[in-house]
């Protein structure tokens, strides 16, 4: 995983160096969390008035297919948005949405959603589903990159306190080399994965009680 950033666009590795270096001088601090803390939340929270819209007050995703950004990691979100506005991860929905925004302005953004109050899907599980969910993100190894408890680290994103219909639609999209990142993980390890699998890990990654936030 380490190595991925090592292999993203030239534009992208030079954001991440120099938010990096600064975040860290400004801060005096080496781990990667507190690095991306430095950010500053109030001035983020301002800059996202207008994404409520669509990601619902502080990210907490009241509408459908629209991800919760609440809780996400920061460095995984600081990534996407520049990412998205450099037109590498093309969401016509935030067409023009980030036009204007420098990398310090994504930074506060990052930092403002990465420390709201995670979303939590409505309780309606299906022992079945979930289940069989649970069973192939184990075999799959979806646990080695995101994290035992699916919370993700660093620029590999949360899965838990993450609506279902946006996790299954953004594993097709992976499958189906609709969506690609900072490196290509996702599609090897979603290539030949089925509706009907894609389903009940999404439905077994949404109900996971998860009680261990950040
Ligand atoms: C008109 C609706 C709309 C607006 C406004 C909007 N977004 Fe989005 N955003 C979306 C949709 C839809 C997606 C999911 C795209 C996909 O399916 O890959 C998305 C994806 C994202 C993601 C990726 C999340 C993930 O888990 O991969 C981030 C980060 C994000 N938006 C941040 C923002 C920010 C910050 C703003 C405001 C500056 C904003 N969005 C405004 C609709 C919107
Ligand atoms: C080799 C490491 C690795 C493995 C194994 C892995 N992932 Fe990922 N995953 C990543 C990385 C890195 C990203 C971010 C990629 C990007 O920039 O689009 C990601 C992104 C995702 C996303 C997008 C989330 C969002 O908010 O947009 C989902 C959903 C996801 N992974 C689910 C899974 C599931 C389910 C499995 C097991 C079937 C799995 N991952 C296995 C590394 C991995």
């Amino acid at each position: 995983m380490t190595g991925s950033v090592d292999r993203a666009p030239q534009s992208l590795r030079r954001v991440f160096a120099s938010v990096a270096l600064g975040a860290t001088l400004a801060a005096g601090v080496a781990s990667a969390q507190q690095v991306w803390r430095v950010g500053d939340p109030a001035r983020g929270a301002s800059l996202a008035a207008g994404c409520a819209g669509c990601h619902g007050e502080h990210g907490a995703a009241p509408l459908p297919g629209m991800p919760a950004l609440a809780s996400q990691q920061p460095e995984f979100l600081m990534l996407q948005l520049v990412l998205m506005r450099e037109g590498l991860r093309d969401v016509p929905a935030m067409a023009g949405t980030l036009k204007g925004l420098n990398d310090r302005d994504l930074v506060d953004i990052a930092t403002y959603y990465g420390a709201a109050r995670p979303f939590r899907s409505p309780p309606a599980r299906d022992p079945a589903l979930y289940a069989r969910g649970e069973t192939l993100s184990g075999a799959m190894g979806c646990n080695s990159c995101h994290m035992g408890d699916y919370s993700g680290q660093r620029q590999v994103p949360r899965l838990v306190n993450q609506r279902e219909d946006y996790l299954a639609a953004a594993l097709r999209a992976y499958r189906d080399d609709r969506r690609s990142g900072t490196d290509t993980s996702m599609n090897a390890v979603m290539y030949k994965a089925v509706d009907a699998d894609i389903a009940a890990i999404a439905h077994y990654l949404a109900q996971r009680p998860n009680d261990q936030i950040r």
